[in-house]
C-alpha cells in the first residue's frame, strides 16, 4: 500500500515572515494523518519552517541541492546544510530548473546520487512541454528523463519519488485530464520496472503536478497509479493546503 504524499512546492514565494504566518496557521489545522504532508519552502525559510513544523507530522523539504560536498561553490547549498535543518526531502530536476538554469539530465543524476547517498529522499520531476505533447512524444521524453536521471543508481532507491509534471500544465490552470495524468503515471511505473524491477516499481510513489487545486485533487487522487501531488500555487495558503491533504 503506497501512502499518498501531498507536497507543496512554494517555489520563489513567501519570505520568512510570510512563512511563519502560513505555517503557524497550518499547524493548527486538522490534517488527515493517512496522507503524508510535505512543505518545500525557499532555502531562506527552511530554518523558520523547521522550527514551526518540529513535533508535527508535516515534513520539510528543499527545492534544490548541490551535487557537491561543502566547499568552494558560491551560491550553492549542500546536503549537509539541508540535513542540519532537518530537511528530509529534496525536489530535483524541476522543469523550471531545467529550463531557466540549464540543469540537464547529467546534473539531475549527480544531484540524485548525492542526495540519496546522504540519506535524503528525492522527488525527481519529469515531464514534457507543449510541443512535445502535441507531437505525441511525451512518453519518449519522460522515459528518457527517467533513464538518464536514474542511471547507475542502486543505493537507497526506496527513497525515490517521481513527480510527473507536464510543463504545459504548470501554473497555467490547464490541468492535465485525470485520464492523461493516470496514463502517464502508469507509463512511468512501467518504465521504473524496467530501470529497477517490477517489485520496486509497485512500491514507488508517483505524484502528479500541474495546476492541482482543492477542486480537482480528489479526482486525480482517485487514480490507481497517482500516489499524490506536487503542488505550486495552491500550496501557498494554509486553507488550500489543508484541503489538498484532506482531499478524501
Ligand atoms: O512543482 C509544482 C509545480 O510545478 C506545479 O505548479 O502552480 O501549477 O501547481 P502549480
Amino acid at each position: 500500500m503506497r501512502k499518498k504524499l501531498i507536497a507543496g512546492n512554494w517555489k520563489m514565494n513567501l519570505n520568512v515572515s510570510d512563512t511563519k504566518v502560513m505555517l503557524n496557521e497550518l499547524v493548527k489545522k486538522d490534517l488527515n494523518g493517512e496522507v503524508e504532508a510535505l512543505i518545500c519552502p525557499p532555502f531562506t525559510s527552511l530554518d523558520a519552517a523547521g522550527e514551526i513544523l518540529k513535533g508535527t507530522d508535516i515534513k520539510l523539504g528543499a527545492q534544490n541541492v548541490s551535487e557537491y560536498e561543502d566547499g568552494a561553490r558560491t551560491g550553492e547549498i549542500s546536503t549537509n546544510m539541508l540535513k542540519d535543518l532537518e530537511v528530509s526531502y529534496v525536489i530535483i530536476g524541476h522543469s523550471e530548473r531545467r529550463t531557466y538554469y540549464g540543469e540537464d539530465d547529467e546534473v539531475v543524476n549527480a544531484k540524485i546520487k548525492r542526495a540519496l547517498s546522504q540519506g535524503l529522499k528525492v522527488i525527481l520531476c519529469v515531464g514534457e512541454d507543449e510541443v512535445q505533447r502535441s507531437e505525441n512524444k511525451h512518453e519518449e521524453i519522460v522515459e528518457d528523463q527517467l533513464k538518464k536521471g536514474l542511471a547507475d543508481i542502486s543505493e537507497n532507491i526506496e527513497n525515490i519519488v517521481v513527480a510527473y509534471e507536464p510543463i504545459w500544465a504548470i501554473g497555467t490552470g490547464n490541468t492535465c485530464s485525470s485520464e492523461d495524468a493516470e496514463s502517464m503515471c502508469k507509463f512511468i511505473r512501467k518504465s521504473i520496472s524496467t530501470i529497477f524491477n517490477e517489485e520496486y516499481s509497485q512500491s514507488m510513489r508517483i505524484l502528479y503536478g500541474g495546476s492541482v487545486k482543492p477542486s480537482n485533487v480528489k479526482e486525480l487522487m482517485g487514480n490507481e497509479n497517482i500516489d499524490g501531488a506536487l503542488v505550486g500555487g495552491a500550496s501557498l495558503k494554509a486553507d488550500d493546503f489543508q484541503s489538498l491533504v484532506n482531499f478524501g
